[in-house]
C-alpha cells in the first residue's frame, strides 16, 4: 500500500483564532489621568474607533482603582461591551490602608484568591465575563495544579473565557500549560529590554503558536525621554528608519515589535489618542531584516556577531 508521507514543513496545526486585536489598549496608568468618567468613554470610543477593541487591565491598577474607573466609564454606553475585549490579571497582593490582611506586599495564586480576584473584577468592570485572565507574575509558591482547578473552574462557569500568564519564564510557562491550556504570556520587551528575543520566551510562543502580548512597547515612554547612551542611540536608529519608511519613531517601534515571527501584540499605555494612532500605523509598516538590525545593534551597541 502506498503511504502518503507529509513534507516535514507541513504542520498539522493550524493558527490559534484570533482574540485580541492587533494592537491592544492598557489602562495602567488611567488612574493618574484625572479624567471624568465621560472623558475616559470619549478614550475608549476612539480606541474602539480606532480597531484597538481590546483593554488590559489588572485588579491592583491605581492601587486597584482602574478596574472601576474603566467600569463607570462602560456605564454611560453599556452596548460597547460587545464591541471590546476585556483582559484583566491577578495574583499580586498590594499592601494598602483598606487592606489590613496584607502584611506584606506578595503573591496569592491559591484557587480562593483568583475565584475571589475574578468575581470582583466582574464587578467593577460591569460585565458577565471576562475575554482573558492572566496571572500577572510567576509565583514561587504556585501549585500548578490548584491554579488550573481554578482556571478550570472559571470557564465551566462562564466567567472567564481564556488564560494566559504575564512574566513566566519558559519553564514557568511549560509547567502551567500542563495543566491548563495557556493562550499567551505578557513580557516586557522594547529595544532598551530584548532578553525575551533571546532567554527562549518567545521562541516557546512560536513553538506553541501563542501570541505574546508585549508591555511598556515604548519602554513607558523612556524611549522618548532617557538620555542614557543606549536610549540616544537607539532613539536615533528609530528615527533614521523611521524616517526612511515615511512614519514617525514612535510608529517605528511598534513596527520592529510587530516585525517579530511570534506575532506579538503591543499593549500600548498612553492617553492621546495620536499615540494610539501612532501604533496602528505600525500595523501598514514593513521592515526587512536590515532596518529591524538596525535597531537590534543600536541597542546592544555592537553588530550581530
Ligand atoms: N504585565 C505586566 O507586568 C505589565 C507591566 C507594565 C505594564 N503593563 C501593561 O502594559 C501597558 C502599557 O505599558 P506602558 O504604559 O508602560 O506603555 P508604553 O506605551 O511603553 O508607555 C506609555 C507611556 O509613555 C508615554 N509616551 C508615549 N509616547 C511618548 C512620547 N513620544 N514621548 C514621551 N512619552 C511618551 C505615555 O505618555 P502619554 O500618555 O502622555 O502619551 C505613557 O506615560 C499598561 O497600561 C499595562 O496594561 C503590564
Amino acid at each position: 500500500m502506498h503511504q502518503m508521507i507529509r513534507p516535514v514543513h507541513e504542520s498539522t496545526q493550524v493558527p490559534a483564532p484570533r482574540l485580541l486585536s492587533r494592537i491592544v489598549a492598557g489602562v495602567w496608568r488611567m488612574g493618574d489621568w484625572q479624567w471624568t468618567a465621560q472623558e475616559r468613554l470619549r478614550w475608549i470610543e476612539q480606541c474602539l474607533e480606532l480597531g484597538v477593541t481590546s483593554f488590559d487591565h489588572a485588579d491592583i491598577y491605581g492601587g486597584y482603582t482602574v478596574e472601576q474607573l474603566f467600569g463607570e466609564a462602560l456605564a454611560l454606553a453599556p452596548s460597547l461591551r460587545a464591541q471590546m475585549q476585556l483582559v484583566t490579571k491577578c495574583g499580586i497582593c498590594l499592601r494598602m490602608e483598606d487592606r489590613p490582611a496584607h502584611r506584606v506586599k506578595h503573591y496569592d495564586t491559591s484557587f480562593e484568591h483568583i475565584v475571589s480576584s475574578v468575581e470582583q473584577s466582574l464587578r467593577l468592570l460591569r460585565t458577565e465575563q471576562l475575554d482573558m485572565l492572566l496571572l500577572h507574575r510567576p509565583d514561587a509558591l504556585m501549585d500548578a495544579d490548584v491554579v488550573g482547578a481554578a482556571f478550570t473552574h472559571l470557564q465551566l462557569q462562564g466567567k472567564v473565557l481564556h488564560f494566559g500568564v504575564s512574566n513566566f519564564t519558559p519553564s514557568q510557562f511549560t509547567l502551567l500549560q500542563s495543566r491548563f491550556p495557556l493562550v499567551t504570556n505578557q513580557v516586557e520587551l522594547h529595544p532598551l529590554h530584548l532578553s525575551p528575543l533571546h532567554d527562549g520566551t518567545l521562541d516557546q510562543c512560536q513553538q506553541h503558536r501563542i501570541q505574546p502580548m508585549i508591555w511598556s512597547p515604548l519602554a513607558g515612554g523612556r524611549l522618548f525621554t532617557s538620555d542614557t547612551p543606549q536610549a540616544v542611540r537607539v532613539r536615533d536608529a528609530l528615527t533614521a528608519v523611521a524616517a526612511r519608511h515615511g512614519v514617525s519613531a514612535s510608529t517605528m517601534a511598534f513596527a520592529w515589535l510587530l516585525r517579530h515571527p511570534s506575532r506579538p501584540i503591543p499593549v500600548a499605555g498612553s492617553r492621546r489618542i495620536d499615540a494610539m494612532r501612532d501604533a496602528v500605523g505600525a500595523l501598514d509598516v514593513t521592515i526587512d531584516a536590515q532596518d529591524w538590525t538596525e535597531i537590534w545593534a543600536a541597542s546592544t551597541g555592537h553588530e550581530v556577531p
